[in-house]
């Protein structure tokens, strides 16, 4: 359990879940970590704490430095429980130490917990003086919870940025030079999808206050901290945030009796036969949250269902909410699938990609099995339908 110097006076004490492989439903097989961080100045500031019942490992960290009980000031960028959850012990524990939060956030607080502790609300552009630092503050609302805030420390151009900028990964590595990229990236992706994405017209404006402050260093709540590539990932903000996509199809499907499996295998080879990148997702075996994080950087989201019951297949149900509620942007969709009878599949499914505001194709649907002819239809009317 120990602590890692980040610079002179900032330590990181946070806890590493090695376990957790789900997180509110986004999978995460990496697991993850909750990130605090400690500054040792004329008074000695803890940002964010961890996961309840994580406390004992942060806290053991935290001793290696420090006695607890010498915290003058608690920050609380986010009220979230993986980030606040220790305030309760650490109330006890550090009885004179003053919990400092978002108006927001200690209203959040409040609601969630009886601290009992001196609090203060503070706003965009507001300092604390702990010595040869100041700590200045720059509320985040919505990005990606009403409380949210970044802290900075101008001297020393570093930002503790709590879920932006995260990714869910548990390692003993704490630095971005010390991973390969394509994990820090690929789960760098698939935390913006699954968390951020509906906030990107927030995640806009951090992008500018950032730019103006320049930071060095950007410690997230979860995961490692970026040293090396600060303008790496902001530029990937950037991107994911403006709805800019690869010319890449995502195929989301389920199938019955494999006739809409056949389908999907069909459409996909219009968009390959054209250049474009095609992922495959059976959703019987991949799971939502990997499939969004396709989404976020695909010009196309097709979507696949047979009949069941006058409605869809309940996988394609779950994925078409959960797309939904994430506001996906600037997407260019079409729905298909088999039917025996009724065929309400694509109707269904169609008006679940309206509302996700995409661009809807005329969908397509086949009854029981495509045949030779249905098939050569199908890609040549799709085919047609796309502008390549
Ligand atoms: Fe990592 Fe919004 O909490």
């Amino acid at each position: 359990m120990q602590p890692v110097e980040i610079r002179k006076g900032i330590y990181w004490v946070g806890a590493i879940d090695w376990g957790i492989r789900s997180f509110h439903g986004y999978s995460t097989p990496r697991g993850t970590t909750y990130n605090a961080y400690l500054i040792r100045d004329k008074k000695t500031v803890l940002v964010d704490t961890v996961k309840s019942c994580k406390c004992d490992e942060m806290l053991a960290r935290i001793r290696k430095v420090v006695d607890p009980a010498e915290i003058d000031i608690i920050v609380t960028n986010h009220v979230e429980m993986d980030h606040s959850g220790s305030l309760p012990r650490l109330s006890e524990l550090c009885p004179s130490a003053e919990i400092v939060a978002s108006a927001q956030g200690l209203k959040g607080l409040n609601e969630h917990f009886d601290l009992g502790s001196k609090v203060r609300a503070v706003k965009t552009g507001d300092k604390i003086n702990i010595g040869r630092a100041d700590l200045n503050f720059l509320l985040l609302p919505m990005l990606h919870w009403p409380d949210s805030m970044a802290t900075y420390l101008p001297g020393e151009k570093f930002l503790f940025s709590n879920d932006a900028f995260g990714q869910h990964i548990a390692s003993s590595e704490r630095f971005d030079d010390e991973l390969h990229s394509g994990i820090l990236i690929e789960e760098a992706a698939k935390y913006y999808a699954n968390i951020v994405m509906p906030f990107s017209k927030q995640v806009r404006k951090a992008l500018e206050v950032l730019s103006d402050i320049q930071p060095k260093v950007i410690a997230p709540s979860h995961g490692i901290i970026w040293r090396d590539d600060t303008k790496g990932i902001a530029d990937l903000y950037d991107k994911w945030s403006s709805g800019s996509y690869d010319r890449k199809v995502v195929v989301v499907y389920d199938t019955m009796w494999g006739s809409t499996e056949k389908m999907a295998v069909s459409v996909s080879d219009v968009f390959e036969e054209k250049g474009f990148s095609v992922i495959m997702r059976d959703l019987r075996t991949s799971h939502i949250s990997d499939v969004i994080t396709d989404v976020l950087t695909a010009e196309y989201v097709l979507v696949g269902s047979p009949t069941l019951n006058r409605n869809v297949m309940p996988n394609i149900s779950a994925f078409l909410t959960y797309m939904k509620g994430l506001c996906p942007l600037k997407k260019k969709s079409f729905a298909f699938g088999s039917y025996g009878w009724s065929g309400e599949s694509v109707k269904e499914i169609e008006k679940v990609l309206g509302d996700c505001g995409f661009d809807v194709l005329p969908g397509k649907r086949i009854k029981y099995c495509p045949n030779e002819d249905e098939d050569l239809f199908l890609k040549k009317e799709l085919a047609e339908e796309i502008a390549f």
